[in-house]
């Protein structure tokens, strides 16, 4: 496993390959398996593979982590939820991180920050339990003061902020959202706190939150998978073509 630490200045990209699963489940089968999706991450150069086991495991199921955890050398980030269930299976496969993210079953995604500050009980023996493992423990926020403190106090050694209000801030909002995020980022940098971030990132919108000197590590998920169909969607219509017409 690649726990090296960071290279100064190299920003680093966790791709979340929760909805190739998405696609693979909606037909309760095999394909499209996100662990070959993990594979091609691998040998295109990312840093690591961000996935999340839902309670309602919409996503990757629970044979998926240890199937990505043998398919690539890549640091495995497991987001979770604070519940005992997500706990015991974290410590079970001991991946690289585990990022703690607030879960409501009837959400769509990951719609907010964890409210570290008004979970400190709960979170405190989560977060040891899990440190104490030797996994790299990251709460995903939303860049406020109150959260980061929290977190501080938690001793985590990583924070991810949430970028999806930025990234759907449209005119001067959006720089006002920029700005909360990069101040944050380097409040927790101060702190000795790694910061990351995600959540919503696209083409358009990533390169001023990559410009953030003190964000180490990017998740990017949803955007990136859609627009691998696209990118995709050609030479896999020529393939069937080819066999179709190969076939009479
Ligand atoms: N980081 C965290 C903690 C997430 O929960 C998610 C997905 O909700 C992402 C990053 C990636 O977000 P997206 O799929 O919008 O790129």
């Amino acid at each position: 496993m690649n726990t090296a630490p960071l290279q100064p200045g190299k920003l680093r990209l966790g791709v979340n390959i929760d909805h190739v699963a998405t696609i693979r489940n909606a037909r309760g089968g095999d394909h499209p398996d996100p662990v070959r999706a993990a594979e091609i991450v691998a040998a295109v150069g990312a840093d690591g593979i961000t996935a999340h086991l839902r309670e309602d495991r919409r996503h990757i199921r629970d044979e998926d982590i240890a199937r990505i955890q043998e398919a690539t050398g890549l640091p495995l980030n497991l987001e979770m939820a604070a519940t005992g269930e997500m706990l015991a299976i974290a410590l079970r496969h001991r991946p690289h991180a585990a990022c703690i993210v607030p879960e409501k079953r009837e959400e769509r995604t990951t719609e907010g920050g964890l409210d570290a500050a008004g979970q400190f009980e709960l979170l405190a023996p989560m977060v040891a339990r899990l440190s104490d493992a030797g996994i790299r423990v990251s709460l995903f926020i939303g860049p406020e003061v109150r959260q980061l403190e929290a977190a501080m106090r938690l001793q985590v050694p990583v924070v991810e902020f949430h970028t999806g209000e930025y990234a759907h801030a449209a005119g001067e909002q959006r720089a006002v959202e920029l700005k909360r995020i990069a101040d944050m980022a380097a409040l927790a940098a101060r702190n000795g706190i790694e910061p990351h971030a995600g959540h919503g990132l696209t083409y358009d919108n990533v390169q001023p939150i990559a410009a953030i000197p003190q964000i180490a590590e990017l998740n990017i998920g949803h955007y990136l998978i859609g627009e691998a169909v696209f990118v995709g969607l050609e030479a896999a219509v020529r393939q069937m073509r080819a066999l179709m017409d190969e076939a009479r």
